[in-house]
């Protein structure tokens, strides 16, 4: 049996005025065909059953997200978070109430925020992680083929040469620094970690155990109060002192039982607005144009616009977003300091 675990709990700031702390971005709908969220749940049609899927998000955010995944996912399969403990915490959640109520199963984890062009080769691959999975009791990874240094990604080393689908891990690096990052793309030996991830949950309980101590004891206390009244009140009073830290960090980095599989599906993180380039094609002036807009010799542009006419004239490298309350305009190489926005708001209050 194999369940599907979507993370869901970032709140991706760097889409701002997009994305909202009532509106974040898993939440939003970018491609202008359907939501993050309920596109990452239709990616999986045919592997995962939809009833077998959990959504693991924040406490606040979870009513809105049952009203936009619209039936697909029940209300008991979307987990809600006191509060965000990272994506440790969150996984060991999912493994316990998999564990306690579902009588163990390999559980695919999946991040919320990403793109895939190519579902079909994307479920091929997924097939075959959940079978090695399935044979083994190893942490299975899916990798991907970096294209540049990010900084912003985890890097899977092995040998290529060797001759099997799901092919052991010789080192994981978690959001190595740009020279590290130089050094490994101009290797050839490095994948970049896709931030899916498929187990047993026994088989990642037993991490925790071993690597995370600390938020084990607080898992099993939870797992403890599952199917009892006291469930409820136990994660209220548990969740908020879990410790934060990633998967990353706290387990793939410090396991030697890994195994990656090579995929090619047209990845992508969408990360922050200069990415909207990997859902649309831009013109031939190079301008991503979205919604009602007069562009004139405009170049390199980015423009968002949900309602109103946005004008641009004899502007290059710019990202222009127009919602209901708010406009953004920013230079194409800042648009990580959009954060930065979203900081001095809440500093305003
Ligand atoms: N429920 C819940 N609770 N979800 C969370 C939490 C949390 O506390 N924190 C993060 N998430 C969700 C995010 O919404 C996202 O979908 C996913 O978990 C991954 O978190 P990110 O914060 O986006 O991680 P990252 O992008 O920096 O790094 C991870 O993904 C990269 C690929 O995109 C790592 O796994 C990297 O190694 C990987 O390369
Ligand atoms: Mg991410």
């Amino acid at each position: 049996k194999h369940y599907g675990v979507i993370m869901a709990g970032g709140g991706g700031t760097r889409f701002w005025p997009l994305s909202r702390q009532a509106m974040p971005k898993q939440m939003l709908n970018l491609s202008g065909k359907d939501r993050m969220i309920n596109e990452t749940i239709d990616r999986l049609d045919g592997v995962i059953e939809k009833s077998d899927m959990f959504i693991v998000t924040n406490e606040k955010q979870a009513g809105k997200m049952l009203e936009c995944v619209d039936g697909r996912i029940a209300k008991d399969h979307i987990l809600a978070e006191p509060s965000a403990r990272n994506t440790a915490a969150c996984i060991g959640y999912a493994a316990m109430e998999i564990v306690k109520k579902y009588g163990d199963g390999i559980m695919c984890i999946f991040p919320s925020d990403h793109f895939v062009k190519k579902e079909a080769a994307f479920k091929e691959i997924l097939g075959e992680a959940i079978k090695a999975a399935e044979e083994q009791d190893k942490l299975i990874t899916i990798g991907i083929a970096p294209t540049f240094p990010s900084t912003g990604y985890g890097y899977i080393k092995f040998d290529k040469k060797e001759d099997a689908i799901a092919r052991k891990v010789e080192e994981f690096k978690e959001k190595p620094d740009l020279e590290t990052a130089k050094a490994y793309v101009e290797s050839g030996n490095y994948a970049w970690n896709s931030g899916m991830f498929v187990w047993k949950a026994s088989t990642i309980l037993k991490k925790f155990e071993r690597l995370l101590p600390d938020i084990y004891e607080c898992l099993v206390k939870i797992g403890d109060a599952m199917n009892t009244p006291e469930e409820e009140n136990v994660i209220q009073e548990i969740y908020p002192v879990i410790p934060k830290i990633s998967i990353d960090y706290g387990i793939m980095e410090r396991s030697s039982d890994v195994l990656v599989l090579s995929g090619d599906f047209g990845w992508n993180d969408v990360g922050s607005w200069d990415m909207m380039k990997v859902i649309y094609d831009a013109d031939q002036n190079g301008n991503i144009i979205v919604g009602d807009q007069v562009n004139i010799d405009t170049t390199n542009t980015i423009s968002f616009s949900t309602g109103k006419m946005i004008a641009t004239i004899g502007v290059d490298n710019l990202v222009v977003v127009e919602t209901e309350d708010a406009v953004l305009v920013c230079s194409k190489d800042r648009v990580q300091d959009v954060k930065k926005v979203v900081d001095t708001l809440q500093e305003q209050g």
